[in-house]
C-alpha cells in the first residue's frame, strides 16, 4: 500500500552530510514533479523489487540483533508476566516479532502493526500466537488496543516522525501499554555518524557525497525538515512521564562495518531507483557505486544504534508510579549475545539493569564514538 506516510519511510540511511561536498545533483527545485505528475519524494516502498527491500530489512534486523546482542533490552523483565502481550509497531516484514516469538512460550501473544502489512508473511504461515494487523500509529488509536500490552517496541521510525517531534507517536503507543508496561524504541543515531577509514590515506569522497546529495534533495523537496530528535529520545520519554528510563548505545564492530554500510547503500539505491527523477537518480547511483568501491578499500560509516527503554507508570496515568522517573543511565557496548542460553526475549540474561543516574557529559558524540571504536578495534 502506498500512501503519503509510507512515501516518507526512509528508515536506514544517515541523512546528515559529513562534508560540504558540492555536487551538481541535477535535483529539480521544490514543487517540481518527476514527470509522472507526482511530487519528487523518496520512498522505500517500491511497487517493484519488493524482495530487495524486504531482504534489506531482514538483513538489517539480523545485523541489529548481532550488534546489540538482544531483541529486547535485558532490563525488560518478562518473568512473572502471564499471558504476555507484545506489540511491534511499524513491524515492516515482521522479522523482529517472529524472531522474538521463537524465544517465548506459546502462551505469549505477539501482534505486529503497520500501515502496510503486505511485506509480512501470509497469515497462514504465522505461528498461532502471532498476528499482523493494519494500524496507522500516527492516527487515532483504536480503543480496543488501550492498555493491552506488556511491551511495545518501535524500531526505525526515523523519518516517519513528523516535524521533528516524536511526541504524537509516543502518546499513541503509550496508550497501548498496560500500566507498568515497557516501551522499547530503537533507532540509528545519525548524530553519531562518522566516516571511518582503515587507513588515513584512503579517500572517502564518494561516501561523504552520498548523504550530502540526499540532504540537498531533501532541502529542495522541502518535505523533510531537520530530524534531530533521536539523541533526545530519552528526554522525550521523560517528558511523556515514562519511568525507569534507560538508553543503550551500540556502535558497529569494525569487522561488521562493511556489511552495515552495504545496508545503508542498498537503502540509497532504492531511493535512487524508485523515487528520484531520472537525472538525480542516475547521479546518486553513480555515487553509490563509487562509494561501494571506496568501502571495499576500507572506508565506512560508523553510527551508533540507540535503544531507549522506559516504563509506563503503574497508577494515575503515565509516570506516577514508584518514583522511578527521570532520564536514567546510559550504557554503551557492542555485542551482548555472546553468552549461550540467551534468556527469553533473546537477551543476554543480565537481568534488571542498574539505573545509575550517572549523566556523562561527553564533549561530543563523535569523539565518544571514536573512543569506543578504538577500544573495540584494539
Ligand atoms: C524501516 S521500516 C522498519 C520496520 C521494522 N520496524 C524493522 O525494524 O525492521 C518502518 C516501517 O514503519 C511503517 N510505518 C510508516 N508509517 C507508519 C505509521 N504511521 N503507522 C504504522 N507503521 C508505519 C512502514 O510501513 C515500515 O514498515
Amino acid at each position: 500500500m502506498e500512501n503519503e506516510r509510507s512515501a516518507l519511510d526512509v528508515c536506514t540511511p544517515p541523512l546528515t552530510p559529513t562534508t560540504n561536498a558540492k555536487i551538481d545533483d541535477g535535483i529539480p527545485d521544490k514543487d517540481s514533479s518527476n514527470g509522472a505528475g507526482e511530487s519528487v519524494v523518496y520512498t522505500l516502498k517500491p511497487s517493484t523489487r519488493a524482495y530487495a527491500s524486504t531482504a534489506r530489512l531482514n538483513l538489517q534486523h539480523y545485523l541489529w540483533k548481532d550488534q546489540t546482542g538482544y531483541l529486547l533490552h535485558p532490563s525488560i523483565s518478562l518473568s512473572g508476566a502471564e499471558n504476555l502481550r507484545i506489540a511491534d509497531v511499524g513491524t515492516g516484514t515482521g522479522i523482529w516479532l517472529l524472531d522474538l516469538a521463537r524465544t517465548l512460550p506459546p502462551t505469549a501473544q505477539l501482534d505486529g502493526f503497520d500501515i502496510d502489512i503486505s511485506d509480512c508473511p501470509p497469515e497462514q504461515w504465522l505461528p498461532q500466537n502471532v498476528t499482523m494487523r493494519h494500524l496507522d500509529a500516527l492516527g487515532e488509536m483504536p480503543e480496543h488496543l488501550f492498555g493491552v500490552y506488556d511491551v511495545v517496541q518501535l524500531r526505525l521510525f526515523q523519518v516517519v516522525v513528523r516535524d521533528n517531534d516524536p511526541g504524537p507517536l509516543l502518546r499513541n503507543v503509550l496508550k497501548m501499554l498496560k500500566p507498568g508496561g515497557y516501551l522499547q524504541w530503537a533507532e540509528y543515531d545519525m548524530s553519531t555518524q562518522t566516516t571511518i577509514k582503515a587507513s588515513p590515506s584512503l579517500s572517502s569522497s564518494a561516501l561523504d557525497a552520498v548523504p550530502a546529495f540526499v540532504q540537498g534533495f531533501q532541502r529542495k523537496d522541502g518535505r523533510v525538515g531537520v530530524q534531530n530528535w533521536i539523541p533526545h529520545l530519552p528526554t522525550h520519554f521523560h517528558t511523556h512521564h515514562l519511568t525507569h528510563i534507560l538508553s543503550a548505545r551500540h556502535p558497529t564492530t569494525p569487522s561488521f562495518l562493511p556489511h552495515q554500510l552495504d545496508v545503508f547503500l542498498l537503502t540509497y539505491e532504492e531511493l535512487a531507483a524508485k523515487t528520484l527523477a531520472k537525472g538525480p537518480g542516475d547521479t546518486l547511483r553513480g555515487l553509490i557505486e563509487a562509494a561501494s568501491e571506496e568501502s571495499r578499500r576500507g572506508v565506512a560509516w560508523g553510527m551508533e544504534r540507540l535503544v531507549v527503554v522506559g516504563r509506563k507508570g503503574e497508577e494515575r496515568g503515565n509516570g506516577d508510579g514508584d518514583g522511578g522517573g527521570g532520564v536514567g543511565g546510559e550504557e554503551r557496548g557492542g555485542k551482548g549475545m555472546e553468552r549461550e542460553n540467551a534468556a527469553p526475549g533473546g537477551g543476554n540474561g543480565a537481568g534488571a539493569m542498574k539505573v545509575s543516574g550517572v549523566k556523562e557529559k561527553r564533549k561530543s558524540r563523535r569523539e565518544s564514538w571514536l573512543r569506543i571504536w578504538k577500544r573495540m578495534s584494539g
